[in-house]
């Protein structure tokens, strides 16, 4: 009798069948095998100038990527940052005024070979509008990028000199996109009037469920002017994540949100306010990056259930 043909593949076959993205068994008498779901990424969240897509979930910078010339904390930082791309995260946020931040980012991104895939999101921050060309391009160079994706006026300094150089980068195609920062609630009335009156594309404010007077302003004109807004100090620099660690999560956060725990209920609050892009958490930490990644994936919450969740912090 012949021995028919042969359905089982060695071990190689199957590997490089795997890596291929098809079944080991293809090709074979097996029947056609069932597409292959993908596995999910993190909900996106289209910038409202261009309609890209940026996941919701990006990565901040300062303090936990300021780590100076130890290479095991650039080593790190590095892993953080893999970590973060592997979960399907894009939008990396950094600043000259963070130290060595910019210089392990761009070493980051070259070890973990993830240059073309960031969205580099970087600021001016020099009071000199005419010192501002070198040292974008002083920071283009430590990031190691063809050019950034969004380039802020951090914390509105200088502005009226700054943003007129980036909206002529954006019209010469060095730069994507322009926006502006603050925090902490800071000058709100002037980011309030730069949005009204320049084009500019994002807006970077704190937002998170015990800081949001940016809610009664700022967010509605972020949606009546087409702004995409990127929320800073999600966790207050991981004040609020402290404070709640004495707490239990409820568990509806669990049942109805598939939150893991407090930082997945914060951040999943702040990126279902329907004006906010983004939230950019920053860590050291390879389990707390996937953890606030995972915070992009599953149900998000409505406007009943922020108001649950506000109240409920609120109570505590
Ligand atoms: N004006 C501006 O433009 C401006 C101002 C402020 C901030 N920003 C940007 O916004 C980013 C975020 O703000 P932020 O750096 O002030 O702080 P943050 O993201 O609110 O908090 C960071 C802290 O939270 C902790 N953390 C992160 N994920 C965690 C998790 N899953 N579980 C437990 N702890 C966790 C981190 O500690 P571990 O390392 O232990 O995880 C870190 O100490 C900045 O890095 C920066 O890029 C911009």
């Amino acid at each position: 009798m012949s021995a028919g043909p042969r359905i089982t593949p060695t071990r190689r076959e199957a590997l490089l069948a795997l890596a291929a993205g098809l079944s080991p068994l293809a090709g074979h008498t097996q029947p056609k095998p069932q597409r292959q779901q993908s596995p999910r990424g993190p909900a996106t969240r289209a910038i409202p100038a261009t309609g890209e897509l940026v996941p919701a979930i990006g990565l901040g910078t300062w303090i936990t990527f300021n780590v100076g010339n130890d290479p095991a904390a650039r080593g790190n930082c590095a892993d953080v940052m893999r970590a973060f791309f592997d979960a399907g995260g894009r939008m990396v946020d950094s600043s000259p005024m963070y130290g060595s931040s910019q210089s392990v980012v761009g070493e980051g991104l070259a070890r973990i070979n993830r240059t073309a895939g960031v969205f580099a999101a970087d600021k001016v921050w020099i009071g000199s509008g005419a010192r501002g060309p070198a040292q974008i391009e002083e920071s283009r160079k430590l990031w190691r990028v063809p050019r950034f994706d969004l380039l802020q006026v951090h914390n509105l300094l200088a502005w009226e000199q700054h943003l007129p150089a980036l909206l002529a980068m954006r019209s010469a195609k060095q730069l994507r996109y322009v926006g502006i920062t603050t925090s902490e609630g800071r000058r709100h009335s002037e980011i309030e009037s730069i949005m009204a009156s320049q084009p500019i594309d994002f807006v970077q404010i704190t937002y998170n469920p015990l800081d949001r007077d940016v809610e009664s302003r700022i967010l509605p004109l972020a949606r009546e002017k087409r702004i995409a807004v990127i929320a800073n100090r999600p966790f207050r620099e991981g004040a609020l994540l402290r404070a709640l660690k004495s707490h239990a999560l409820p568990p509806w956060a669990k049942t109805e949100l598939g939150c893991d725990g407090w930082a997945q209920f914060v951040l999943k609050f702040i990126v279902s306010h329907p004006a906010v892009t983004c939230a950019i958490p920053a860590t050291r930490s390879v389990a707390h990056v996937q953890q606030n990644m995972g915070a992009a994936v599953g149900p998000m919450p409505d406007a009943a259930m922020r108001d649950r969740m506000a109240a409920h912090l609120q109570a505590l």
